[in-house]
């Protein structure tokens, strides 16, 4: 039987990793250091430092106001337009600006104005928090009777295929969802979804912050309406990078920004007095965008498209694979349990595993065997695969010492209480 826990199994799955050389364009400063949180927040590329020095220095620095002319005006179309393929969208459909729960705010709303006296909007309760409270506000802000239903999930890892399906009805205005559920990383069938929500007549808004740059996704193929994300993550666009929003072409002039300011006016330099709507995506903007953020977010975006999101999904699998079998064989008789699909095709590219003892395990692990998962209550540690970065030895290794500080009991050294920020 093949020992998963020999070195050179790992090392030999690393050597014939098409895509290893790629881990070598992110800053690795600490090699010893097993980083498996790039879903929270990716790893810095190494371009990205120059081209930060650059628009410091030159552009912000000598350049000044003539930056606008010269690149910056166009940042938010035009790394979009980069992040279109990795999310099967096309040019013109995707703008990146804001957060994510304000790029919710702004999308929600305008769907709901698109569906006038329909009342309900259909969520389920594995949604990341900050999208059921962007859509609790807007209903308290709307005040015209919109009513959220939040389906329960049968187990806490698999979305309500079936409860969804009957919650979507002739009352419903939208249907929002994470693609990727934030604990469990299931992932939901995109096309399915957004049929039904079409075939009721409402429209389909998918959060893709854990899909983008993670799992294969297919907003035109599935019929996508709506869509936001965030470039924290898989596409390792830096602490707070502002987000993006997708609208499908032909719903672009459709929609109102409930959100209107002069960058989705026509012709903001014209400072007229009436908001007039700029044609395309631009009319979804509102202020000034962040450049330097937006600057920090291209470099990632490039590697994404240099690996190519085919290959990156395959390695992914192949790594949530290998670390599954790790789990079972390893850590299952030390009473861990996954708290993810057992089905790739279902699964974003981390894996949850629960433990009674999770959270202090958790702190062992970063405290001192030089781990930096993170931590979802109620006992979910997850482990987060980046194929970019990733290697089969870093798991290999990670499983190790999850397994020795359960075994020497080292958790113990660590009180139960949780601080603001896991
Ligand atoms: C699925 C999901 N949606 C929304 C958010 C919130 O994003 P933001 O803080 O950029 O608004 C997060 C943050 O991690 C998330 O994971």
């Amino acid at each position: 039987m093949t020992d998963l826990l020999d070195p050179q199994y790992a090392q030999a799955l690393d050597a014939q990793d098409p895509l290893a050389h790629f881990r070598q364009e992110f800053v690795v400063d600490d090699p010893a250091l097993i980083y498996l949180d790039g879903n929270s927040l990716g790893r810095l590329p190494v371009r990205t430092r120059g081209i930060l020095q650059d628009y410091v220095d030159q552009q912000w620095g000598q350049r000044l106001i003539r930056g606008w002319n010269e690149g910056w005006l166009d940042l938010t179309q035009r790394i979009g337009d980069k992040i279109a393929p990795l999310v099967g969208a096309r040019t013109g459909e995707v703008v990146v600006a804001e957060s994510t729960s304000t790029n919710l705010f702004k999308l929600a709303a305008a769907a709901l104005k698109a569906r006038p006296g329909r009342r309900k909007i259909v969520t389920d309760d594995l949604n990341f928090p900050s999208d059921l409270y962007i859509l609790q506000g807007i209903a308290g802000l709307l005040d015209a009777g919109h009513h959220i239903q939040i389906v329960p999930s049968p187990d806490g890892v698999h979305g309500p295929m079936d409860a969804l399906a009957s919650a979507i009805d002739a009352d419903t205005a939208l249907v929002s969802l994470s693609h990727t559920v934030f604990k469990s990383a299931y992932t939901y069938d995109m096309a399915a979804i957004t049929g039904q929500a079409h075939a009721a007549g409402a429209l389909a808004l998918w959060d893709l912050s854990h899909s983008a740059g993670a799992v294969l996704v297919d907003l035109h193929g599935a019929g996508a309406d709506l869509a936001v994300g965030c470039t924290y993550k898989y596409l390792n666009g830096g602490p707070g990078a502002p987000a993006f929003l997708y609208v499908r072409r032909d719903l672009q002039e459709s929609l109102s920004n409930p959100i209107s300011g002069w960058f989705s006016q026509a012709a903001p330099f014209d400072f007229g007095l009436e908001h007039e709507p700029a044609a395309g995506l631009r009319r979804m903007l509102t202020g000034t965008p962040p450049v330097l953020s937006l600057a920090a977010v291209e470099p990632g975006i490039d590697l994404l498209l240099a690996a190519g999101m085919e290959r990156l999904r395959a390695k992914s699998v192949q790594q949530g694979e290998y670390l599954m079998a790790l789990v079972d064989a390893v850590l299952q008789p030390l009473g861990f349990r996954i708290n993810s699909p057992r089905n790739s095709a279902r699964r974003g590219s981390h894996i949850s595993i629960g433990h009674p003892e999770g959270w202090r395990i958790n702190r062992a692990l970063i405290e001192q065997m030089q781990v930096l998962p993170d931590f979802r209550a109620p006992d979910n540690i997850r482990l987060g695969i980046t194929p970019l970065y990733t290697t089969f030895d870093d798991i290999r290794q990670a499983v190790q010492r999850l397994r020795a500080v359960v075994e020497t009991r080292l958790f113990e050294q660590y009180p139960a209480e949780r601080p603001a920020v896991t």
